[in-house]
């Protein structure tokens, strides 16, 4: 039986992987963070066959003890301060959380379990605004992140590809583009609209407020994204990939198709407030994940569509 760890496995990828992973017949272990709300540190996986460890990736004592303890196989790096907006007020705990507890953590993986592998949750984030002429974005666009979050996830895959190179070990990045579900945070833009959208349907809620609403996104689906993360794990060499759906669509576009769905028009309801404005914008985001594709003959099941249709009807059922 196979061994993984996952840290940030109360999340949105970490609770989806580990449900992959149980089918797969995998021992699945999970560091979780104490929350002072007991409830809310294992809502997304209460119910699974996982064997969790109180432990925070900047508490460097909590990791060396685990690895210890479980020799992981293969090690998912999920655990983040994954708000870019909210990097900008928390900037020196998002560089501790999501770059230097990364270079501890690798430290620590070379020394305890040499022969482990690593998956590094990186993000498009890192590629800021450029864009290739042909509009997409690629493992060779240059990265100019946006935000103090997309800067500590560059330095964090570096570091993956230099330990990768130096040491010789099959640690391999993820670059993935946004991904979302029922479960994604209701502060992250997608599950914002949609909770609010039926909010406002069963009469809780008069309007919703946004930042800017012309940024495109590349969307795809968290469950569709961690079989990426599984492949890339089992493949026969250690590499970096870009996991996108290769289709890009603007907050407003998203507005439009969510409200439409329940009969209403976005325009009766969006109101824009500065709060949700960031200091830099992020504009444009679609990704070239032919690679992926190619070799690892992975390909996303969930549409646009069909994604949000699954989100809406989630909150349709929660909310009362
Ligand atoms: N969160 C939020 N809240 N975003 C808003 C809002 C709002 O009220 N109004 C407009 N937006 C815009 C943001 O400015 C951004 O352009 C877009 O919606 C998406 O924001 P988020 O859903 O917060 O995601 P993100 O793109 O900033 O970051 C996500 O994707 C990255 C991959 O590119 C996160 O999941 C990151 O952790 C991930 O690495």
């Amino acid at each position: 039986m196979k061994k993984a760890l996952i840290t940030g496995i109360n999340g949105q990828d970490g609770s989806y992987l580990s449900e992959l992973l149980i089918k797969k017949n995998y021992q699945v272990h999970g560091i979780l963070r104490r929350h002072s709300v007991a409830e809310n540190q294992d809502v997304r996986i209460k119910d699974l066959d996982v064997i969790t460890h109180y432990g925070d990736l900047s508490d460097e004592i909590s990791i060396f003890k685990i690895l210890k303890k479980v020799k992981p196989d293969e090690i998912y790096n999920l655990a983040a301060m994954s708000h870019v907006g909210i990097s900008n007020d928390l900037p020196l705990f998002t560089l501790k959380t999501n770059s230097l507890a990364v270079m501890n953590l690798l430290e620590l993986v070379k020394e305890i379990c040499p022969n482990s592998k690593l998956y590094q949750a990186s993000s498009s984030e890192m590629f800021g605004n450029s864009i290739d002429k042909d509009g997409f974005q690629r493992l060779t666009t240059p990265m100019n992140p946006v935000s103090p979050y997309g800067c500590s996830k560059v330095l964090a895959y570096n570091l993956v590809k230099y330990y990768r190179d130096a040491y010789k070990k099959f640690y391999c990045n993820g670059i993935l583009f946004n991904h979302e579900s029922p479960r994604r945070g209701s502060n992250f833009v997608t599950n914002k609209i949609v909770k609010s959208i039926v909010m406002i349907k069963k009469n809780k809620l008069k309007a919703l407020e946004l930042g800017n609403l012309d940024s495109k996104r590349d969307w795809g689906h968290s469950k569709d994204y961690v079989r990426a993360m599984h492949l890339i794990m089992n493949h026969n060499k250690p590499d970096d990939w870009i996991v996108a759906t290769g289709e890009t669509r603007s907050i407003r576009d998203f507005c439009k198709y969510a409200f439409k769905m329940v009969g209403l028009n976005y325009r009766d309801f969006v109101k824009q407030n500065q709060k949700f404005i960031r200091p830099l914008e992020l504009k444009y985001l679609k990704g070239d994940s032919s690679k992926i594709r190619n070799k690892l003959k992975w390909k996303p099941k969930y549409t646009f569509e069909s994604m949000i249709e699954e989100m809406i009807e989630y909150w349709m059922n929660k909310i009362h």
